[in-house]
């Protein structure tokens, strides 16, 4: 609550500049509030105007918004539409010749691809799925590293009507086949291996892996991008080389005309259970979401360089990089690498040599360039640049103020985007043209995203009070389900307390302006670098070892990652007899993690103690431990605590 406070002390306004707002999609705050009127006035006719306005449809619906089945809406249900026909074709008669993507390998090497190109690639690609069998309503695995290729996937799975779900390359064999077993997916895309930061990691091996743990018999193609020449093993019956699969293919493919509702893809995110929730996202609402906010957020035109850092596997990459750029004709830089390598100015390097226009990423990325090379960016030519954003989770007032001067010189607005992997596309973020940016606030919602805060009971909040932040009405670019569960979406999203609202998982309060300033997580749900992790998944990582007893694990606030993840663990003998022992069996452990999850998962520390703080109900205190974790004076009521003397031993840390 403390960094909230400060963070709602915050009272410097930057007003965008008369130049940047006479140029702006949407100027002013008063063309803002007109939309917003709109919406209010005829929810529906809006969005309809909208999808009619910036989709090109096949079909043209007759209807906008089914809420009898609320809370499973369906936008725009009779029209038909092809989302890769939307980010493809529809450019082919006017700017065949334009580049869509300007891609940096790792060591440096570019390569640009225009629209006519691009569109080739995705249909012989396309075609080389339908040879595979593959079909419309079927999924694909996507396991790929940042590339052409990866998009190209999207693309062609969106092309014939698949549905995708990509896996973050970071991600274990454990974690890949949980997701292929849950998708019941069949084919998985994926490379050799891939190059980040100088060194190859392998992904195909780790493709065999999954597929070796079983329940996988569905699984009858793995097409293997060939992008690191590393020896693989192979598997005639489902094994084929992504260049051999190409080569006979034409460079046209008829797309298949899906109804708006089809699912484009289920994108994989965890929740407050061990298991991860596959969000499934619709075409026709989710494809209006990123081309609008790709117009109003990024206030984009078609002479930017559009640069977003996300990876293709977390959902900034699909709306941002796969989808959003190329439905409205962009032309986007694609970066395999790592912004630390082979220094800490390889992002300011890259903006110079594509002179980019608009760039987006996220706090923890500019956190740790600023501790690695604060005054590099004055040594590159970054005067293309005109719009920055922010997204993943909040950016503090200072690595703003860095942001805003030291990149973008206080020239380029900063868009923070609050929006998450369920709801498609930005939701509460700038229209840079528009409002008055205050470090450290996503600022308003757009035009048509009812957000408010509200208290357990579902009642509004007043201002300065921080709440749960919900959305009240449904919007076309949100989940429609998670995949196979549809219950738990109806509990994790719509519990019966919020009357009808989306609950966001997130608390936010809101100052005398009615800006937003997110405040962070409400569940058991942690924000690691900008990844979002569940505490659960990483203690049921941890139970699984056969060492392991019991396990609770917490978020500790941390300078450049945002959080650091602390797990405290009672063994199945008896606690570590030394330091070293300990040293060691932290490691081993910590490891266990990035075996079973991902390194991404990976604790940052790990204490032991001979048992865990719980209530008399069995409940472990999860907010005593928190305040242990973070060195903080315990202040909570702990005469129910069995045996207190445990609280020594989890203040221990080991060195
Ligand atoms: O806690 C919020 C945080 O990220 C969560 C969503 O994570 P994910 O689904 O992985 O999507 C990340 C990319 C959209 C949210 O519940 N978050 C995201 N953007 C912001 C943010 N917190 C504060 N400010 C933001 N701009």
């Amino acid at each position: 609550m403390s960094n909230i406070e400060s963070v709602l002390n915050e009272t410097r306004v930057f007003n965008p500049s008369a130049d940047f707002v006479k140029q702006a999609n949407i100027s002013g705050m008063d063309r803002y509030r007109a939309l917003c009127k709109a919406a209010e006035q005829d929810y529906a006719g809006y969005w309809a105007n909208q999808a009619r306005e910036h989709i090109l449809w096949h079909t043209p619906f007759t209807k906008t918004l089914d809420e009898s089945k609320a809370p499973f809406y369906k936008w725009f249900e009779d029209g038909e539409l092809n989302v890769s026909y939307n980010c493809l074709d529809r450019h082919l008669a006017t700017q065949p010749e334009k580049t869509a993507i300007i891609f940096e390998a790792d060591d440096g090497k570019v390569t640009k691809i225009n629209y006519r190109d691009l569109h080739a690639r995705v249909c012989q690609f396309a075609n080389g799925l339908k040879s595979r069998g593959i079909k419309k309503g079927d999924r694909v695995v996507i396991y790929m590293p940042m590339s052409i290729e990866a998009v190209v996937a999207m693309q062609a799975c969106a092309r014939i009507g698949a549905i995708h779900s990509v896996v973050f390359g970071g991600f274990s064999a454990q974690s890949l086949h949980e997701r292929i077993v849950d998708a019941q997916a069949c084919a998985v895309i994926t490379a050799d291996a891939q190059m980040r930061g100088g060194k190859v990691m392998p992904l195909k091996t780790v493709v065999d892996e999954a597929l070796a743990m079983g329940g996988c018999d569905i699984v009858k193609s793995v097409i293997v991008y060939q992008r690191a020449k590393s020896d693989v093993a192979w598997n005639a019956q489902h094994d084929v080389w992504w260049h051999e699969l190409v080569a006979e293919q034409a460079p046209t493919c008829e797309p298949e005309w899906v109804g708006a509702e089809h699912p484009l893809f289920i994108l994989y995110t965890s929740g407050s259970t061990g298991k991860p929730k596959g969000v499934q996202h619709s075409s026709g609402g989710y494809l209006l979401g990123t081309m609008l906010t790709m117009r109003w957020v990024f206030d984009y035109k078609p002479t930017d360089i559009f640069w977003c850092t996300a990876d293709v596997g977390w959902v900034t990459g699909h709306s941002y990089v796969a989808y959003g750029p190329l439905a409205v004709g962009g032309t986007e830089v694609v970066f395999e690498g790592i912004p630390t390598w082979p220094d800490a100015g390889r992002f300011w390097k890259m903006i110079q040599d594509h002179r980019v226009t608009t760039f987006y990423t996220a706090p923890t990325a500019i956190r740790s360039l600023i501790k690695l090379g604060g005054e590099l960016p004055k040594q590159y030519d970054l005067s293309s640049l005109r719009l920055l954003g922010s997204v993943g989770e909040p950016i503090n007032p200072e690595a703003w103020m860095w942001y805003y001067t030291v990149v973008g010189k206080e020239r380029c607005p900063i868009v923070d985007t609050w929006w998450q992997t369920e709801t498609g596309c930005h939701m509460i973020a700038p229209l840079p043209g528009a409002m008055p940016l205050k470090p450290g606030s996503c600022t308003l919602p757009l035009p048509g995203i009812i957000a408010a805060t509200v208290n357990e009971a579902g009642d509004d909040v007043s201002d300065q009070h921080g709440g749960f932040l919900v959305i009240k009405r449904p919007f076309p670019s949100q989940i429609r389900t998670i995949w196979g569960d549809p219950e738990r979406y109806k509990k994790s999203y719509f519990p019966d307390e919020m009357r009808g609202a989306y609950l966001a998982g997130d608390s936010a309060s809101r100052d005398k302006d009615g800006y937003f300033w997110i405040m962070g997580r409400v569940d058991d749900v942690l924000k690691v670098s900008g990844h979002r992790l569940g505490t659960m998944e990483i203690e049921s990582a941890l139970v699984a070892n056969p060492l392991v007893a019991e396990a609770a694990v917490v978020g500790r606030p941390h300078d450049i990652k945002g959080e650091a993840i602390v797990a405290f663990v009672v063994l199945k003998g008896s606690r570590p007899a030394d330091a070293a022992k300990a040293k060691e069996l932290a490691e081993t452990l910590r490891n266990w993690v990035g075996k079973t999850i991902g390194p991404i998962a990976k604790p940052d520390e790990i204490r032991f103690g001979d048992n865990l703080p719980k209530t008399r109900s069995g409940k472990i205190m999860r907010r005593l431990l928190r305040a242990i974790a973070q060195g903080l004076e315990i202040t909570q009521d702990v005469s129910t605590l069995e045996n207190p003397a445990i609280l020594e031993q989890l203040k221990e840390v080991i060195k």
